[in-house]
């Protein structure tokens, strides 16, 4: 399939695999680039800018096509050495970043300079307009459905794409609650030009995280998801458990005198204890409403294979024949 998407990455089908925080090793970006999407390792999950030039470095010895950073700014006091990562994905040769989170324009021109293609992950359609007036190559727009920070304006895909597609002039892929090809057809149906996964790609054998991870997204329904740290509006969609339960409880107990320290022990440092170690009650983690429509755990190659058929069965047999 040939869209903006697949022109401006070079990549042969228009699926990206989303920046994940400690999900987003070498493993997975190069098994999702090897099967002709685009994958993308996460900055931040590498401690350190050296951290990201070896894990970099790594993804390259497991393929040569394509593959891009996620470089997610945070809303921190203390930030991260951003610059020291760009240096990073400089040296390492990396065209590609993904950004999201707070606007990047601070970085852009470095990124710019040196060739690099940014697409922005945003949740509206005003700051996917922002990231294409400050020179962004593409947008991911990410709907309320998603797993991870959906934002505060709680708008669903079926009206958010169809209103970006309205208002921008740059490419752009959908991104939230993507898992088949009938969430490409649709996609593409609602002017994007390719698909972003996040919740998805988890459940693939190559994901280097606990099995357990992947056993909880292929039990779970649409049902199963919860909002959490609305009040402090950083609003994160997180699979259900014990912790997050015991969150929740604590944001209704206190409502709008509620901090960031009452709930630190849910939220703080606990992803390398459920992604690596498997401990799912160890507090929350992001994790899409569309673990509904995920039952199996396929290779990377298996899953964009199947997308892509399913996709073309849709248009050429589904659709064409209402028309014929
Ligand atoms: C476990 C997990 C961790 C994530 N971490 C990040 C992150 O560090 N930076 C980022 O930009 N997006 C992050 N995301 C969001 C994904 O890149 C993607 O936008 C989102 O998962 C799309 O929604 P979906 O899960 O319905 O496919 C994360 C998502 C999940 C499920």
């Amino acid at each position: 399939m040939k869209t903006k998407i697949t022109e401006l990455f070079g990549i042969e089908h228009p699926i990206i695999q989303g920046g994940m925080h400690y999900v987003g090793f070498a493993e997975l970006a190069a098994a999702v680039s090897e099967a002709g999407g685009l994958g993308i390792i996460t900055g931040l999950t590498q401690k350190s800018p050296e951290d990201l030039a070896n894990e970099i470095a790594r993804c390259r010895e497991m393929t040569d096509k394509p593959f891009g950073v996620n470089l997610t700014f945070l809303p921190t006091v203390t930030s991260p050495d951003y610059p020291g990562y760009i240096r990073a994905i400089l040296e390492g040769g990396v065209t590609i970043v993904e950004t999201a989170g707070r606007n990047p324009q601070p970085y852009l021109p470095a990124l710019k300079e040196a060739g690099v293609k940014v697409i922005h992950k945003c949740t509206s359609v005003r700051h996917a307009k922002k990231a294409e007036s400050i020179g962004c190559d593409a947008v991911s727009v990410d709907g309320f459905e998603c797993g991870g920070h959906p934002g505060e304006d709680d708008v669903p895909n079926m009206i958010l794409l169809p209103r970006a597609a309205e208002e921008l002039t740059i490419p752009f892929v959908s991104s939230g609650g993507m898992a088949d090809g009938r969430s490409l057809v649709a996609s593409l149906a609602m002017g994007a030009e390719g698909m972003n996964m996040g919740t998805r790609f988890i459940a693939t054998k190559e994901a280097p995280v606990h099995e357990n991870v992947k056993q909880a997204i292929v039990a779970a329904s649409e049902l199963d998801t919860r909002l959490i740290m609305r009040p402090l509006r950083n609003t994160e969609r997180v699979l259900t458990n014990e912790a997050v339960e015991r969150l929740l409880e604590k944001e209704r107990e206190l409502g709008s005198e509620l901090g960031f320290e009452d709930i630190m022990e849910q939220v703080v440092g606990v992803y390398p204890r459920i992604m690596l170690e498997g401990d799912m009650d160890a507090g929350a983690w992001s994790c899409g409403m569309v673990a509904g429509l995920i039952h199996d755990i396929p290779t990377c190659a298996e899953l964009i294979g199947r997308i892509m058929s399913e996709a073309e069965e849709i248009v050429r047999g589904r659709l064409e024949g209402m028309l014929a």
